[in-house]
């Protein structure tokens, strides 16, 4: 089976991550989002995967090459100009053959049934089935009402509150009859969610939307970056982790050293090489990448330190994500779903709080930043 993976977007709602790692390259407990979702494809037999890459494709080139090292068939096809989401399908048209292929969006962490999901596209004989996923809010989704017989009823993309009549939104993995892209100009930036399947349901062809209820996380925020983390630890989705089970719920990469005064809170992963010193405390719900190291007294709680970040003395870290290389002094607090870039060294007694996002290779000086409340 063959599928096509939609990586070449922005990912502008998670910057500044996504300045120099495009966002289905960030790490997930220390592997990229593709990666797993490569993982997940393959596991219901799906043999060859196009990559549709627009922004930084280098990065995936690096990382995968011709994909076997994952005993999966990778094509990588770059997009000069932004096709928008079925115009890089249209682009790749010549690659797809007449049987039904799967078109996933690259930024969702799920353990979606896809052998159902095929199986139900079949039964119904239907031109395009969507995978639907009830969320809380869905105005920042494509929204799907449905008929009685599972019928696709309209599209209403990225709806007001006041459009919203079902909670069922487009979880952005599709199984489509090639045949379909006949009808798309080619070269041209075209929607899936605003202009082909519109179309295709004026025209009348059978399209059905296959409601799930498998886990589903749209990773299209720092929040939800976090978030997926989370819920990895807490077994919300069953995604292997990396490492040796050293505790209950510890994972522990290759060469990994604790100070015995040190403590280690589960559920926590740790990378290769991680250094944690004296009387530093780690986790619960903490993934640390490879090289990092967290100097005494540090706290981290609820967080994502991505590789070789170094987490000074008597840090404070809860729920915030500190980038690649980033370097805090003595005492910087950082938390509230704050995200340091890449590359920054922030000097002691830095405050970072309530979503801020620095930017990579800023360099703070110290005692800079800080939020005084009031009342
Ligand atoms: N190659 C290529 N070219 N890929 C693109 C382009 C493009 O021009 N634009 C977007 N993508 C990729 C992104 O990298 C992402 O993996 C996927 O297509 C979806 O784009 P997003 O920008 O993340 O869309 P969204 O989250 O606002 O909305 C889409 O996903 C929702 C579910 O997460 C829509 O499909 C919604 O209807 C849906 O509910
Ligand atoms: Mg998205």
């Amino acid at each position: 089976m063959r599928a096509v993976m939609l990586v070449g977007g922005f990912g502008t709602r998670l910057r500044p991550l996504t300045i120099t790692t495009p966002k289905p390259m960030l790490p997930i407990v220390n592997v990229p989002l593709l990666e797993l979702e490569l993982l997940h494809l393959k596991d219901y037999g799906v043999d060859e995967v196009i990559l549709s890459t627009g922004y930084l494709p280098d990065v995936f080139d690096e990382y995968f090459g011709d994909g076997s090292r994952l005993g999966i068939r990778l094509i990588h096809i770059t997009e000069q100009e932004p096709l928008g989401t079925c115009g890089a399908v249209k682009n790749v048209e010549k690659f797809l053959g007449d049987d039904p292929v799967i078109v996933c969006n690259g930024d969702i962490l799920t353990d979606l049934d896809i052998s159902a999901l095929v199986s139900y596209h079949n039964e119904k004989k239907a031109t395009v089935t969507i995978t639907l996923t009830p969320v809380e809010d869905p105005t920042a989704y494509g929204l799907v009402p449905l008929e009685p017989d599972g019928r696709i009823k309209e599209f209403v993309e990225k709806p007001s509150w006041d459009q919203v009549v079902t909670n069922l939104i487009n979880a952005g993995t599709y199984v489509i009859d090639p045949e379909v892209f006949k009808q798309v100009p080619p070269g041209q930036n075209y929607s899936f969610e605003r202009e082909l399947f519109p179309r295709l349901l004026k025209q009348g062809v059978p399209m059905y939307g296959f409601p799930s209820d498998c886990y589903w996380l749209d990773l299209g925020t720092p929040a939800k970056y976090l978030k997926a983390h989370h819920d990895i630890m807490e077994r919300k989705i069953e995604i292997p982790l990396r490492g040796n089970e050293i505790s209950e719920m510890v994972f522990c990469g290759e060469g990994v050293k604790i100070d015995k005064t040190a403590r280690i809170n589960p559920p926590c992963v740790l990378g290769d090489r991680v250094r944690i010193a004296s009387h530093a405390s780690v986790g619960s719900l903490c993934c640390l990448g490879n090289d990092v190291v967290v100097e005494e007294g540090a706290n981290i709680e609820g967080s994502v330190i991505l590789d070789r970040a170094k987490i000074g003395k008597d840090c404070i870290i809860e729920s915030a994500i500190v980038g690649k290389n980033t370097v805090l002094g003595p005492r910087v607090h950082v938390a509230e779903v704050a995200v340091l870039g890449d590359n920054i060294v922030a000097e002691e007694d830095n405050e970072f709080r309530h979503g801020i996002r620095v930017w990579p290779s800023t360099r703070i000086e110290a005692g800079k930043i800080r939020f005084y409340r009031t009342g």
